[in-house]
């Protein structure tokens, strides 16, 4: 079977939208409609006119898609692709840490469950994280969930004292400082870039640090020619077609004879999984009324502060 006819028929014929995340195998990027980072994708889940929304990225993208747009149908090639960060804050916790430190506004990375957003008062993505941080009063009390590693980081670069959930992604958290150091033998003049979800002794030896977007958009600015990658090693696909004459080297995971690191929550993702998903519109993602009517408000607050 042709899938690349196959999904491009269909998905006229049914006024459908592919939305692609940054880490998703390169097929299903070149086949995408949009292909962005966790901000855009919600950006343009909030204004598509399309009937359908294919959100080729993790459940939570699913659900911020169907909170932002719930007369759409969203679908998701595979309904286990879930996220190591999202389930290292279950909401009954969450909610039990809020009530442990009362008046504290309440941050959110995006990569939560829509029964987490709905406890928040903000959400932010990596993209926007500092300039929401900043945009608040410096003497605002604030507890920031669930990933450690950006909200150190975002109280690096402020100079606040948010308050952190202790969460993690296992993906970006691989990263490690030894084979960094390594492959900088190799590649003398490679700058590297890493996502904020890396520990704080890969983002201190990083050149430049930033979201999918910030990384993609860094490595076209600068004059460097050479750059190590520490993030889901899916974003050298747009790397290479963006800026084919600069040599792209993906970060290593630790303990792992792996060049790259995947993140096998986004790869179960695959064309056939799409071609399937949109022939037979299934499996959909849902998110319960009373949840989607609170979390709604902390993910418009942040694209009303994006702007
Ligand atoms: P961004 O898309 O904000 O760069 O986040 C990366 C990520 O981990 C998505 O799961
Ligand atoms: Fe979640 Fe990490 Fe995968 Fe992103 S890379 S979807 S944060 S597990």
């Amino acid at each position: 079977m042709n899938f690349v006819e196959e999904i491009n028929r269909l998905r006229k014929e049914k006024n459908a939208v592919i939305m692609a995340h940054y880490y998703q195998e390169s097929a299903i990027q070149d086949i995408a409609d949009y292909v962005g980072d966790s901000l855009a994708l919600a950006q343009w889940a909030a204004k598509t006119d399309a009937s359908i929304i294919v959100m080729c990225g993790v459940h939570f993208m699913g659900e911020t898609a169907k909170i932002l747009s719930p007369d759409k149908k969203v679908l998701i090639p595979d309904a286990e692709a879930g996220c190591s960060l999202a389930d290292s804050c279950p909401a009954d916790k969450f909610a039990e840490f809020i009530k442990q430190n009362p008046g504290h506004t309440v941050i959110s990375y995006v990569n939560t469950s829509a029964a987490v957003k709905a406890l928040t008062d903000i959400v932010v993505t990596s993209t926007n994280a500092r300039k929401i941080v900043d945009s608040l009063p410096k003497d605002e009390k604030i507890i920031f969930g669930p990933d450690r590693n950006l909200g150190n980081y975002i109280n690096s670069v402020t100079g606040r004292n948010m308050l952190l959930w202790d969460g993690a992604c296992t993906v970006h958290e691989q990263f490690s400082v030894e084979k960094i150091v390594e492959l900088k033998k190799q590649y003398p003049n490679a700058k590297v870039l890493a996502h904020p979800e890396c520990k704080k002794a890969v983002l201190l030896l990083a050149d430049f640090v930033g979201s999918t977007q910030a990384i993609l958009n860094y490595a076209g600015k600068t004059d460097d020619k050479e750059f190590i990658v520490a993030t889901e090693s899916g974003i050298l696909h747009k790397m290479r077609l963006a800026y084919p004459d600069k040599n792209f080297i993906p970060a290593p995971p630790a303990d792992s004879t792996c060049a790259c690191n995947e993140c096998a929550y986004m790869r179960l993702n695959t064309m056939e999984k799409l071609y399937n998903c949109l022939k037979n519109e299934t499996p959909e993602v849902t998110v319960d009324e009373a949840v989607a009517r609170e979390a709604v408000k902390p993910i418009l607050r942040m694209l009303e502060l994006s702007k």
